[in-house]
């Protein structure tokens, strides 16, 4: 079947103040009650008050769940369901970056559905309407505010079950650049390159249409552009705008032409180590091109020409080893760690985390399927770029 089916939030909404509109949302659903899915450190702030208040303001009474992990885990989804459940919400604001959303999503699943969350892996198996679902986001990476995907670690296999069905898009997604400028450099630069990876996986996926190249190449030029202004002044608002766009771009080409082996195997990294999940795919971005840079030259080529990395008399292999090397130089510019090594990642590992990554759903697009020895090369690769480009 050659079906490109193309899923989105029903309504999304950008800008300064955008957060505001959550009162009048709530009401126009006559929600009663609301539950506010955040970490820790957003649960204390501000701007969790705000997201109380309006939800006040809307006819409905708040109740704060503050726990979500970085990397959020089948516990968090446990124990935030049983919250939902026993103060018989209606309706779940997510607020924060990736981690709260898939947190929230899943919470949404558990809220209708029986058994675990365990039960759900994989593509389209949710059999009930989750709970409805409003995504405020206040990082600049992953998306998840907008996509059907939630990324949930399995805390006794120590892997991160990816949960993709379009039923767990949020109804509402929020992109306030308010929002963004108490971000890190290290997140700002992390969600950054989360991002950026998005936008390439999709580019050279072989479920990529004109639809999600459009979205892709665009993401990619926003990035270059703005990462390096976001990262150097958190307060620049223009740039904290533009990145949240791009995000959002990458995230339409992303949840329609799906990923890659950058985030099948950063999935494993992840649930290993617990590492941040734009690190993890910064690192990885240039070592899985690589590998891919013969099955996805002419796509990688065209990147190279629209971002005018290429040179005349350049051939597309050429163009694609050269939208590798700028990747590195943005991933350096915004200071990520080199690679694996400087991670304390431990090679031992690489054969029972290739294994996992074979089986992550989010390698199915990428444009050519490697084999366990080559997924070993690929952590290799980027465990030391230095020796490896010596070799
Ligand atoms: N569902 C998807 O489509 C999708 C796609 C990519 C990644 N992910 C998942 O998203 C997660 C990562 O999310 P993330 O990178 O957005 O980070 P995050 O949600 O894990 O947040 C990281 C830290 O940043 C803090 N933070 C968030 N916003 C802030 C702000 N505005 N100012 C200051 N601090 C802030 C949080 O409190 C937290 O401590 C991973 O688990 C990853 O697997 C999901
Ligand atoms: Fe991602």
């Amino acid at each position: 079947m050659n079906a490109a089916y193309v899923f989105s939030p029903n309504k999304n909404v950008f800008g300064r103040g955008a957060i505001s509109v959550l009162a009048s949302e709530i009401k126009n659903r006559g929600s009663k009650k609301v539950l506010i899915v955040t970490d820790e450190f957003l649960a204390k702030t501000d701007l969790a008050e705000r997201i109380k208040q309006y939800v006040t303001s809307g006819g409905a009474t708040p109740v704060l769940w503050g726990k979500v992990h970085p990397n959020p885990t089948d516990a968090n989804v446990e124990e935030a369901t049983d919250v939902f459940k026993s103060n018989q919400c209606d309706l779940i604001i997510s607020l924060g970056g990736g981690s709260s959303h898939d947190c929230a999503k899943a919470v949404a699943i558990m809220a209708t559905n029986s058994g675990r969350i365990h039960d759900y892996e994989g593509v389209d198996k949710v059999k009930n309407a989750p709970a409805p679902l409003f995504s405020v986001n206040t990082t600049s990476g992953t998306a998840a505010e907008m996509t059907r995907f939630s990324i949930i670690t399995d805390t006794a296999r120590r892997v991160k079950m990816a949960i993709i069905d379009w039923r767990i898009t949020p109804l509402l997604s929020i992109n306030d650049p308010e929002t963004l400028v108490s971000m890190p450099k290290g997140l700002t630069a992390a969600t950054g390159m989360d991002a950026l990876t998005h936008a390439v996986e999709a580019f050279v996926s072989t479920w990529a249409t004109p639809l999600t190249d459009a979205n892709a190449l665009t993401a990619i030029k926003m990035i270059f552009a703005n990462l390096p202004r976001a990262y150097d002044n958190g307060n620049d608002i223009e740039a904290r705008e533009k990145m949240a766009y791009a995000q959002y771009m990458a995230g339409v080409a992303f949840n329609n032409a799906g990923l890659g082996y950058v985030h099948a195997m950063a999935h494993q990294l992840g649930g290993f180590y617990d590492l941040p999940h734009g690190v993890c795919n910064a690192i990885l971005l240039p070592a899985v091109e690589f590998f891919n840079r013969t099955a996805a030259e002419r796509r990688l080529a065209i990147i190279a020409d629209e971002m005018k990395f290429s040179e005349s008399g350049m051939t597309n292999a050429d163009k694609a080893l050269a939208v590798i090397d700028k990747i590195k130089e943005l991933k350096d510019r915004v200071n990520i760690p080199k690679d694996l090594r400087s991670l304390n990642v431990s090679p031992n590992d690489f054969e029972e985390m290739a294994k996992f990554a074979m089986k992550d759903p989010c390698g199915f697009t990428n444009p050519v399927q490697p084999t366990l020895a080559e997924v070993i090369g690929i952590f290799e690769h980027a465990y030391d770029y230095e020796s490896a480009m010596a070799h």
